[in-house]
């Protein structure tokens, strides 16, 4: 293969920081995993509805699906007030993340979004030749208006993208902070507001981001997925709610047709019929995370408030040496690649067993050092 194959915006990016499938983990460690605490998934699995719809649309599956997903958009266009033809479904919130990328993003524009934040905010815009800029958080772990600000003065980006309740750090924007971020962002700027943790928002600090969003001049997309608080990871269902049809109709476009298969059409559908089990879900993590984060805090590690069903840390080493050490334990974790917070480490909110079992084997290693 000749060197310059390869699109420069593609050989420069670095290999996404997944996290481990179980039968790869066993596979590469010899070892079963005990706590799986490194892809923010639910600890309770999918609802029951969910298996069952799977279970029954599998006969079906000799046929494509409906390339348009109009049965699950007419239910989320009841479930969130937008018409259906605002709402677009993703093979996961990731893909529509690439699939607006491509829709909007040429060479050389630029993005702005905050740091540390979701690595696929900032490669699927380098791989369409966009510039990123990423604004770290304050200190305080409260959104960097001022520099999100300066930043937005000064390169007029194409897009403005984040995530609230925020990925990996966890704390959520608030409705004032929004407004001014808003009202500082460029008209023709479009916002893409991520909202993959949103179940896990505490209720009082819930707000109607779509009518703040609508209420100014700017473009904008909200996204959000079954992968966190629904439990169906696995199966790959997102959606994005668009200020017009227009830019979902032009996003179609950018996205495979047949992108979403039936079984989590069927999965999704199931899943917005329980929401017991998300409440269930939803209360294990607000109790855990506290639990978790007071334990970390015990052992000396400082935490990043959080809002969502994990808990970034300082590990106070570099973040893939404990990562590793962990791993041997049968745990796992993520640590953090993006400078400056390579010492930093998201750990997923598990079971009450998991959190246990993580907790001891931080403090065992520590007492190791
Ligand atoms: C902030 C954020 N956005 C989007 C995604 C993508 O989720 P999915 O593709 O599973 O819907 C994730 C997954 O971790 C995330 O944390």
């Amino acid at each position: 293969m000749k060197p310059d194959l390869i699109r420069p915006e593609i050989a420069t990016l670095p290999t996404y920081n997944a996290g481990l499938a179980l039968d790869r983990f066993q596979a590469l460690y010899g070892t079963r995993c005990r706590a799986k605490l490194d892809s923010n998934e639910n600890p309770l699995g999918p609802c029951h509805g969910a298996v069952e719809a799977i279970r029954a649309e599998a006969a079906g599956i000799a046929r494509y699906p409906d390339a348009g997903n109009a049965a699950l958009r007419a239910e989320l266009a009841e479930a969130t007030g937008a018409t259906p033809d605002r709402i677009i479904i993703g093979n996961g919130s990731e893909d529509l993340i690439g699939a607006l990328f491509r829709t909007v993003l040429r060479p050389g524009d630029h993005l702005v979004t905050v740091c540390p934040s979701f690595g696929l905010h900032e490669f699927g815009a380098r791989a369409c030749g966009a510039h990123v800029t990423k604004v770290p958080f304050a200190p305080d772990w409260s959104f960097p208006l001022d520099g999100l600000t300066r930043a937005m003065a000064a390169e007029a980006p194409r897009v403005l993208i984040f995530s609230s309740p925020s990925n990996p750090a966890g704390p959520a924007i608030t409705e004032a902070e929004f407004d001014g971020l808003l009202k500082a962002t460029p008209a023709d700027t479009l916002v893409v507001f991520d909202e993959a943790y949103l179940e896990y928002l505490d209720a009082a600090r819930r707000f109607d981001a779509m009518a703040r969003l609508a209420a100014g001049p700017n473009p904008w997309i909200t996204l959000r997925t079954f992968s966190k608080a629904y439990g169906l990871a696995g199966v790959r269902v997102g959606y994005g709610i668009a200020c017009t049809p227009e830019l979902v109709a032009q996003m179609m476009k950018a996205r495979n047709p047949f992108g979403v298969n039936a079984l989590a059409v069927a999965a999704a559908r199931a899943a917005l019929r329980d929401p017991g089990h998300l409440a269930r879900s939803v209360a294990l993590a607000a109790g855990e995370r506290a639990r978790l984060a007071e334990g970390l805090g015990r052992a000396g590690h400082a935490c990043a408030p959080s809002q969502t069903n994990f808990v970034f840390f300082d590990t106070g080493q570099t973040a893939t040496d404990l990562s590793e050490a962990l791993r041997h334990q049968g745990v796992l974790i993520k640590p953090w690649l993006e400078a400056p917070f390579t010492t930093w480490a998201r750990v997923t909110v598990g079971t009450t067993e998991e959190n246990d079992i993580f907790l001891a084997a931080v403090s065992t290693l520590r007492r190791a050092a």
